[in-house]
């Protein structure tokens, strides 16, 4: 991993660490709750692998068998881990999407003339990398090398599909420096957006194929969707697509989708999987901002 997505990587996780976690409280009970039930039930005579493992906020390193090892691109996730959790564990620090990084040569690419080096303007720039973006193919080829190295019975990802989108807009931003790539006006599609949207989808379909092939007990927590606004917000039962499953509505509320579109319980079943948990709640990140999160273990079915 580049020293720039390594330090990009290791900002976000302090910025998410530094913010006011006082109301964080039933959030952080029940996706302990929920990864300590996928520990527990896993055979500790197996390797178990954490991906987004962070620094252990919502991971009960405790209920961890000894055979488990912590994935996270953040090079500080492993120390903070140690510092909350008095648990050396080994660790992986590469990028779980593989695509981070040719994404980031392909904006610096459009940000700067290659026989020049001089940069191009800022619209131009983003017109030229969302012509570029729909040819990268993420790729998880460290995540799938490492699952047939070490056939681990149980994976938990601990809040780590949702960021996917997240940074990669990031490894964007960070290329163009202080201009920014994004359309100025609002009402206006932005085809980098979307060109951005189709890759973190690739990434998310190539993540989830390769956990679904890993035959390992899946224990999958991510944000399902994040509401912007002080409108009311709840939930009604299971539905699909996920929005409907939000009573009373949208109305007073910016609502997005991290997964681009993907619904990971039909990907599960689609796969053959045996979903045998599920659950969701809303945790409420900031006042103005709240996250649906969704559980959803997974074994592979019998055969
Ligand atoms: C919301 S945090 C999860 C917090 C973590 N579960 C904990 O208990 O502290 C998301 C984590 O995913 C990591 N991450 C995001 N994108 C990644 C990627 N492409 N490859 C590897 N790790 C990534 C971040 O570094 C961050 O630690």
């Amino acid at each position: 991993m580049s020293k720039p997505l390594s330090r990009l990587l290791r900002l976000e996780q302090t910025a998410f660490l530094a913010r006011d976690r006082a109301a964080w409280g039933p959030h952080l009970a029940r996706v302990r709750s929920f990864l300590g039930e996928g520990l527990q039930a896993a055979d500790p005579a197996r390797p178990v692998l954490i991906l987004g493992a962070g620094s252990g906020l919502e991971v009960p390193w405790g209920l961890a068998p000894a055979r488990t090892t912590g994935w996270d691109a953040d090079p500080w996730s492993r120390a903070r881990t140690v510092l909350r959790h008095r648990r050396w564990a080994p660790w992986v620090f590469e990028d779980l999407t593989g695509g981070l990084e040719d994404l980031g040569a392909a904006a610096r690419r459009a940000v700067a003339e290659p026989w020049s080096g001089r940069h191009r303007d800022p619209q131009t720039a983003a017109l030229r990398l969302a012509g570029l973006v729909p040819f990268l193919r993420p790729d998880p080829a460290a995540l799938r090398t490492w699952i047939e190295a070490h056939r681990p019975g149980t994976i938990l990802a601990a809040n780590v599909m949702g960021q996917f989108g997240a940074v990669a807009e990031r490894v964007v931003e960070g290329a163009f420096g202080k201009a920014s790539p994004w359309a100025v006006e609002a009402e206006r599609s932005d085809p980098l957006v979307e060109a951005l949207e189709a890759w973190t989808r690739r990434a998310l379909d190539a993540f989830l194929e390769t956990l679904t092939g890993s035959g390992a007990a899946l224990w999958l927590i991510h944000d399902r969707g994040v509401a912007f606004g002080p409108g009311p917000l709840d939930l009604g039962p299971w539905a699909d697509p996920w929005t409907a499953q939000l009573r009373g509505g949208v109305e007073g509320l910016e609502v997005s989708d991290p997964l681009t579109g993907l619904d990971v319980g039909a990907a599960l079943r689609a796969a053959g999987r045996d979903p045998h948990r599920q659950d969701r709640w809303i945790w409420s990140l900031a006042p103005d901002q709240r996250h649906v999160v969704e559980a959803l273990a997974s074994r592979p079915a019998a055969g």
